[in-house]
């Protein structure tokens, strides 16, 4: 199966967003990966409700949105007019989970949790798994674009692979941080099967977009 690639829109040129996204809406299999930070779960603030809601009324991608906020539940109801097509929050940032993410599968399509480079995996537990559409492995500590890749993600990878095998499940395995042509191979033989990358592709001519999301995959 084709690598989805999820271009993350905090590195390509805010001042240009709409011709930005255009240039990317025919390419196939791709998700639009929209950073929300607050300020506060991250040392970082990017966007919210206004720039989402504008973004969604400009394309079909579908739109996959991180949330690095120390309470996603308030983006629970508010983000379902956006068309959002996956949600995804940090493990760390709420108390419960289990129950956060039945509450969002009843609004959106496809729900993720997300880890933090040093939050181990057995924090996802069995009935998680099974419920969970994708599982987000950070390989930066989140928070900005641009940083280095931490290796010891391969091994994170390959171990939660090995337990969706066990287990017969089919969450996708996304990775986000530092992805570039010189890890992508490498982290697809782990199991990844959603690649975010946001300077690998943005940080180019918008002729050339297309080529890196190949080179990617
Ligand atoms: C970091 C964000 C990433 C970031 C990736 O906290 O979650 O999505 O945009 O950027 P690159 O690909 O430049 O590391
Ligand atoms: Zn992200």
């Amino acid at each position: 199966m084709t690598t989805t690639i999820s271009p993350s829109l905090l590195a390509c040129d805010f001042l240009n967003i709409e011709e930005e996204i255009k240039s990317l809406e025919k390419e196939k299999n791709i998700w639009f990966h929209l950073d929300i930070m607050d300020g506060h779960f991250v040392p970082n603030l990017t966007f919210g409700h206004p720039i989402v809601e504008k973004i969604s009324a400009i394309t079909n991608q579908p739109l996959d949105a991180h949330f690095m906020v120390e309470n996603p539940s308030f983006y629970k109801e508010t983000f379902k007019n956006y068309n959002i097509y996956n949600f995804t929050f940090h493990y760390e940032s709420v108390q419960d989970s289990f129950k956060f993410l039945r509450e969002l599968k009843e609004i959106y399509p496809s729900v993720g949790i997300s880890l933090k480079p040093k939050t181990p995996l057995d924090v996802l537990s069995e009935d998680i798994l099974k419920e969970i559409d994708l599982v987000l492995i950070m390989s930066v500590e989140p928070g900005f674009g641009g940083q280095k890749f931490i290796e010891e993600t391969y091994e994170k990878i390959e171990l939660l692979n090995k337990t969706r095998k066990k287990l017969d499940l089919n969450f996708k395995i996304q990775v986000d941080g530092g992805v570039n042509h010189t890890n992508a191979h490498k982290l697809k033989e782990c199991g990844g099967d959603n690649l975010v990358a946001g300077s690998y592709i943005f940080k180019n001519a918008p002729s050339e977009y297309s080529k890196k999301i190949k080179s990617l995959r």
